[in-house]
């Protein structure tokens, strides 16, 4: 591979015709490796990063995805050799993240198959015991009886788990079944539904995963490229970038930013964080909530706040992006364009008014129609074809510059 490539504009335009050839594989193409572990709505199609990654950096690099969401960049990263820094502010998206990219020894498989054991025992013998209950309200509108007892047991067992990396394996197994075992409608549809689920629901799914799962995590821990690099995945907000990793230390940012009004990760995921017994501050404070930029919840309906403060959010965090990342490097921005108060936002425009105003130069962008996009999209689609409005897809090369000023700006 050769040294640090820098794109010239012939080179990106290039790049990017390459790119749009990944927007629509079907779900089986894009769950290789880890990628399939656990749902995560509008993850990256896993060719996209990979492609930018094999163009852009070689092992001796670091990758950066500020919104790292599920780990897909993280793991494409490792599947080179190259390491790479994840940041998001929901805990279930570092947690999903961490195992995409965990590497377990002998000594931990081991302790793996004990605990299986364990809960099979515990299934065998409908061994309720260990009776913790999530404090969740309304817990039974939003699961069945017999669907809580069984989450119940595994919940308990995982719990005690004392080596960390096997029990967070053991935390996305049965963070991976709760919406499909709960009454929540959809991953992305918060609202209860009659499911009609066998009383083995729970044991069939969970060993189901666990199987499938397993096998994945193994495969990856057996992959000596894997082995020789790093990821580092934060549960923080991508404003405070610099006061976690140094100045100047990003060769490559590949990212996509929260979609303006069309997702709540808190939300969707809220459940989980339940039953994975999470820290009483980010569950009950809605603290992961607070800090999730262009949220549903905050941008839709008439007392919905202006997409003025979203433009400040978003402005915060590319500023951070531009000072952890070195001079001259390329930023990859792939987006998909919004409706706020009955209002077409082009988000091509908006990021590049942004990213210029940072002191970043624009290189190249592509876009494509949002409607050739087969799954990651599906409910932005909805809404595209409801209003009848064409959404497109964009991805957009920025240079940080060599000689970066900061405004300072009413944006502090
Ligand atoms: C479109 S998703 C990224 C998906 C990712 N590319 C993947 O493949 O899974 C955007 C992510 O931004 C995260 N996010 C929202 N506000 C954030 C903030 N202030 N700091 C860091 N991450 C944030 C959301 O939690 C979400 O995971």
């Amino acid at each position: 591979m050769s040294r640090t490539k820098q794109k010239s504009s012939k080179g990106a335009d290039n790049l990017l015709k390459e790119l749009s050839k990944f927007t629509s594989i079907p779900e089986e193409g894009t769950s290789y490796a880890t990628h399939g572990i656990h749902p995560y709505s509008a993850k990256f199609i896993p060719q996209l990063p990979a492609k930018i990654i094999e163009e852009c950096v070689n092992e001796r690099h670091v990758v950066l995805d500020p919104f790292s969401g599920s780990g897909t960049t993280l793991l494409e990263s490792r599947l080179r050799s190259i390491d790479s820094i994840g940041f998001d502010t929901n805990p279930i998206a570092a947690l999903v993240s961490r195992v995409k990219v965990t590497v377990l020894s002998k000594k931990d498989w081991k302790d793996f198959d004990n605990i299986v054991l364990q809960i099979k025992l515990k299934f065998k013998e409908k061994d309720y015991s260990k009776s913790w209950i999530p404090e969740i309200p309304q817990i039974e509108h939003w699961f069945e009886p017999k669907i809580i007892k069984d989450l119940v047991l595994i919940a308990g067992e995982i719990k005690n788990i004392k080596n960390q990396k096997v029990k967070e394996l053991f935390e996305i197994i049965l963070s991976s079944i709760i919406v499909v075992t709960s009454n929540q409608d959809s991953e992305t549809r918060f609202a209860a539904i009659k499911k009609n689920l066998n009383f083995d629901a729970v044991e069939k799914k969970f060993f189901k995963k666990l199987i499938s799962i397993s096998n994945s995590v193994k495969d990856l821990s057996n992959n000596p490229k894997v082995i020789n690099s790093k990821s580092d995945v934060f549960f923080a907000d991508t404003r405070k970038l610099s006061t976690y990793i140094s100045k100047n230390s990003v060769d490559l940012v590949i990212t996509s930013p929260p979609y303006l009004n069309s997702y709540e990760y808190y939300l969707y995921h809220k459940f989980r964080m339940y039953w994975l017994s999470f820290d009483k501050n980010i569950v009950l404070h809605d603290k992961s909530r607070d800090n999730e930029i262009g949220g549903r919840h905050e941008y839709a309906g008439k007392n919905g706040k202006p997409v003025e403060k979203f433009r400040n959010e978003i402005f915060q965090c590319f500023k951070e992006v531009s000072i952890v990342t070195k001079p001259g490097k390329l930023i990859f921005i792939i987006v998909g364009d919004s409706q706020v108060h009955g209002k077409f936002i082009d988000m091509a425009e908006f990021y590049t008014d942004i990213c210029k105003e940072i002191g970043m130069d624009f290189i190249a962008k592509t876009s494509y129609d949002l409607k050739s996009i087969t799954r990651s999209f599906k409910s932005q689609l909805g809404v595209a074809n409801r209003k009848n409005i064409n959404k497109q897809q964009h991805i957009l090369i920025f240079q940080n510059r060599s000689n970066v000023k900061i405004p300072l700006a009413k944006h502090e």
